[in-house]
């Protein structure tokens, strides 16, 4: 049998729900699981799509139950599982094939794969898809890195499985080899820097005002009608209202204060670094799960220094409300101006020619960072004169200039009291620095003189310099 649209290998949670949205938009998908039992599985909960699906026990079954040229996603664990999956298919496919890895691969990854497969084939395409298993069934964002000949043969199909912002599909072809997962990896640092940020907000209502988790929920349940629109703003509304069933009390309450982490923020941060781009926002939120993995180190640390009790934020009113709202948002844009700086700093290296205005475009639904801001970034983006950092955008220096008074009173509140905001702290000091004409790094230019003999700049005139104090 030969007359299966698309292949798709890996039925966990994100697999299934890819092939069950595949199937919904009336395309016939052959599925293949490692462990039978959850393609059975699988296929006794499609309900009605039942006949859109060819279960595959074999992989030989799956190429074959395809139409030629056969496009086959592969929704696998990211790493070595990736490569034994085409090492697998290689001698079953054809040259033209397309094999698609759907997961959060790494971009190095991604090239070395597309090098290695060369011009013999099969074709790879490396494709980002974000909005978790709810995206995945009824609509994610998608970022597609490969050849535009090959994300043409299956631009169809990824285009209307995508989410919709206003009837546009949020999938886009964004350039050669790892550019979409590349893009996909700044995506997750984003998210990481954007959750770090809420939880930190959280935390100032929560332990330094005293407020509920039920009242903090309702307080982002407004946010969400107002700039900070957003998924995770939303979500974060919905957890904070929900209760645990087996205690009564807030969920939040229960949770064990420890975050995961599958590594995509790590990548970005370290990509980040590596371009020599301060992400300082993403950092910081990588840095905060880690110190949260630190669980027991922290519970010792505190009896240490529980002299030092935070005396909470003092007065809380409307206008607390109003500065701890805007002080997130200002926040928030900074993360996200640190994101496109990294984009824009790793297409210059890899010869990308990303194009921002997409990304921004197809983030705006589907993905876990989506947020009504994402739609003034687009705007900026449609002006080709648009920097390379955000920051300075026309349509961000009027909002920034707005609300960064607001993230200094609160980040000033937080510390005062002696309460962690790593995440707000970072956006804020990338932020003064930024905007510092001068900054002090003409010390750091002394000091590796001093020591190293390493010379400096004048500002008065040009060639290197070496200062007074003789060698160090
Ligand atoms: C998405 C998410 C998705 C996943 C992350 C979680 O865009 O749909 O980012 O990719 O939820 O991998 O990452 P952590 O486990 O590192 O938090």
């Amino acid at each position: 049998m030969t007359d299966a649209d698309i292949g798709l290998i890996g039925l966990g949670v994100m697999g299934a729900n890819l092939a069950l949205n595949i199937a919904d938009k009336g395309h016939t998908v052959a599925v293949y699981n490692r462990t039978p039992e959850k393609t059975d599985s699988f296929m006794q909960q499609a309900g009605s799509l039942a006949d859109r699906f060819v279960p595959c026990r074999s992989l030989p079954d799956l190429v074959a139950a395809i139409r030629p040229p056969r496009p086959i996603i592969m929704m696998v664990k990211a790493g070595e599982a990736v490569d034994e999956q085409i090492d697998a298919l290689k001698p079953l496919v054809a040259a033209d094939d397309i094999l698609i890895d759907a997961g959060n691969a790494n971009f190095h990854d991604t090239r070395r794969r597309v090098d290695a497969l060369g011009t013999a084939g099969p074709r790879f395409l490396g494709v980002g898809v974000s909005g978790g298993a709810e995206g995945a069934r009824n609509g994610p964002s998608i970022m597609i890195g490969g050849t535009r000949e090959s994300y043409a043969r299956v631009e169809p199909i990824l285009s209307a499985i995508a989410a919709r912002y206003e009837d546009d599909p949020c999938s886009a072809y964004l350039g050669s080899d790892g550019a979409g997962h590349f893009v996909k990896t700044i995506h997750n640092g984003i998210e990481y820097a954007n959750m770090q940020m809420i939880a930190e907000i959280f935390g100032l209502l929560r332990n330094g005002y005293g407020r509920s988790p039920k009242d903090i929920g309702h307080i982002f349940d407004r946010w969400n009608g107002g700039m900070l629109k957003s998924y995770l703003i939303e979500i974060t509304g919905k957890v904070l209202a929900a209760d645990d069933p087996d205690t009564g009390q807030p969920v939040v309450d229960i949770i064990l204060d420890r975050a995961g982490q599958k590594g995509t923020g790590r990548w970005t941060a370290i990509e980040a670094q590596a371009l020599g781009v301060p992400a300082t926002t993403i950092e910081a939120a990588v840095s905060a799960r880690a110190l949260s993995a630190l669980k027991q180190e922290r519970v010792a640390a505190a009896e240490i220094y529980d002299a030092r009790h935070f005396d909470g934020l003092g007065d809380y009113g409307v206008e607390t409300v109003k500065a701890l709202e805007k002080a997130l948002h200002a926040a928030t844009i900074i993360a996200y101006a640190q994101g496109f700086a990294a984009l824009s700093a790793a297409s210059d290296e890899n010869g990308w020619d990303l194009p921002y205005r997409d990304i921004a475009r197809i983030w705006r639904a589907g993905c876990i960072i989506r947020s009504a801001f994402l739609d003034v970034i687009m705007r900026a983006y449609e002006d080709a004169s648009t920097p390379s950092n955000l920051l300075v955008a026309p349509a961000v220096v009027e909002t920034l200039t707005e609300a960064a008074p607001a993230l200094r009173t609160v980040v000033a509140g937080a510390v005062a009291a002696g309460m962690p905001v790593p995440a707000l702290g970072a956006a804020l000091g990338y932020f003064e620095t930024y905007r510092s004409a001068r900054t002090t790094a003409y010390l750091l230019q002394a000091q590796r003189d001093y020591f190293g003999e390493h010379g400096f700049e004048r500002t008065d005139r040009p060639g290197d310099f070496h200062g007074p104090w003789g060698p160090g």
